[in-house]
């Protein structure tokens, strides 16, 4: 993809600013420095999955398992200091075996919606595994989500690689991606994307946590208020397919060039907020293509934690949740009802691979995708 080659990766001075928190041996496995490792469970498969926690010297800690190289926990300081875990999820592997919208997941091979899950490719149509009514949602039946991820300990980062064969869910060509996270001194979550096919295929990876930055389980997020840096967004029709347009947010509920709450316009009586049951929608980021950009930043006032959002990613997904229902029981028997998170699914556009007009998201063979994604939680307002 286009976007690749111009990808400055953050990983210039990263070593070098990473000074590495004390190991917290205890009963768990003692692994590179700032990294923890112990067995989270089993699938039913039998297949083992690991729980490794990653940590900087100030607090912040990030927990991510192999099963879905999902983001378990986020525990980052607000604006006195004081530690919360502002993400959603489940205490226990049961939890994330069970059905769940992706907590925390990474999506792929094509993450958002493929229309009627068809596309052609170099000539040749293909079909996916369709799985949200007509379309295909998040890599198909059985996405990259529901896979175990090998580990491998790289310095203070962890890097998750899948294998996903030719044909698995539809897709063409054998792909391997690796996800790399990493925690820094500067209270940041890096996450770095990388993949290589040896067929043409298409390609859209990303992460899906839900965020609360009054802690997970603590309400919903109307009070979040949140800027995005985009003038336009892609409307979508009933099946939240975008209709190709990419429409001006001005004079729309989709406006955050301005920071304002999530609350404010999220039940307007416009179409689109209809369609969405709220925001559920790709944002077209100003400037994108360039290297990390700041997309989205988000503060919760009660708290006063801020999160930062950079990503060398042309899209984010706005969605706050509309389709939790308070059936899920999640971290420390917290009920999360509608609208407790809120997800920026960096990413591609959704249905790129049928249109031509859009960034395209299809990787050739032999070339390699890289892309990254930096969440920020700044300790002290500027910092
Ligand atoms: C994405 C989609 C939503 C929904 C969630 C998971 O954000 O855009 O419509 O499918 O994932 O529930």
């Amino acid at each position: 993809m286009s976007w690749s080659g111009k990808l400055v990766l953050a990983a210039c001075g990263l070593a070098a600013s990473i000074a590495c928190a004390p190991n917290h041996a205890s009963r768990n496995e003692v692994s590179a420095p700032g990294l923890k490792k112990q067995l989270f469970g089993r699938t039913a498969a039998g297949e083992s999955v690991d729980l490794y926690t990653l940590a900087n010297s100030h607090g912040m800690e990030v927990g991510v398992m192999t099963y879905g190289a999902t983001v378990t926990s986020l525990k980052v300081p607000d604006a006195k200091g004081n530690i919360a875990d502002v993400v959603l999820g489940f205490d226990t592997l049961e939890g994330y075996l069970g059905a769940h919208p992706y907590l925390g997941v990474v999506v792929g091979r094509y993450g958002n919606r493929i229309a009627k899950g068809r596309f052609s490719l170099g000539g040749v149509e293909y079909r996916l595994a369709v799985n949200n009514g007509a379309n295909a949602l998040h890599g198909g039946l059985k996405g990259f989500d529901k896979q175990v991820w090998r580990a491998k300990e790289a310095g203070p980062s962890l890097e998750l690689t899948y294998v996903s064969k030719d044909g698995e869910e539809g897709y063409p060509g054998t792909l391997t991606a690796t996800v790399t996270y990493t925690v820094t001194e500067r209270n940041e979550l890096r996450i770095e994307y990388s993949a290589v096919t040896d067929k043409d295929t298409v390609l859209n990876l990303t992460n899906h946590s839900y965020f609360n930055l009054g802690g997970q389980g603590e309400g919903d997020i109307l009070s979040h208020i949140v800027t995005i840096n985009a003038d336009r967004f892609t409307p979508v029709d009933s099946g939240l397919i975008p209709t190709g347009e990419l429409r001006s947010v001005q004079g729309t509920a989709f406006d955050f060039r301005k920071p304002t709450a999530i609350g404010e316009r999220i039940d307007a009586a416009e179409e689109q907020i209809k369609l969405g049951r709220g925001y559920d929608h790709n944002y077209v980021l100003n400037g994108a293509g360039g290297g990390l950009a700041l997309a989205v930043t988000v503060t919760e006032p009660k708290s006063g934690r801020v999160m930062l959002v950079s990503t060398t990613e042309p899209g984010v997904q706005f969605y706050t949740a509309n389709f939790l229902d308070g059936t899920l029981k999640g971290k420390g028997g917290k009920v999360y009802q509608r609208r407790y998170g809120f997800c920026t699914e960096t990413q591609h556009f959704p249905d790129s691979p049928n249109r031509p007009d859009f960034p395209s998201a299809a990787l050739k063979a032999g070339a390699r995708h890289q892309s990254a994604t930096v969440f920020k939680f700044p300790a002290a307002p500027g910092s």
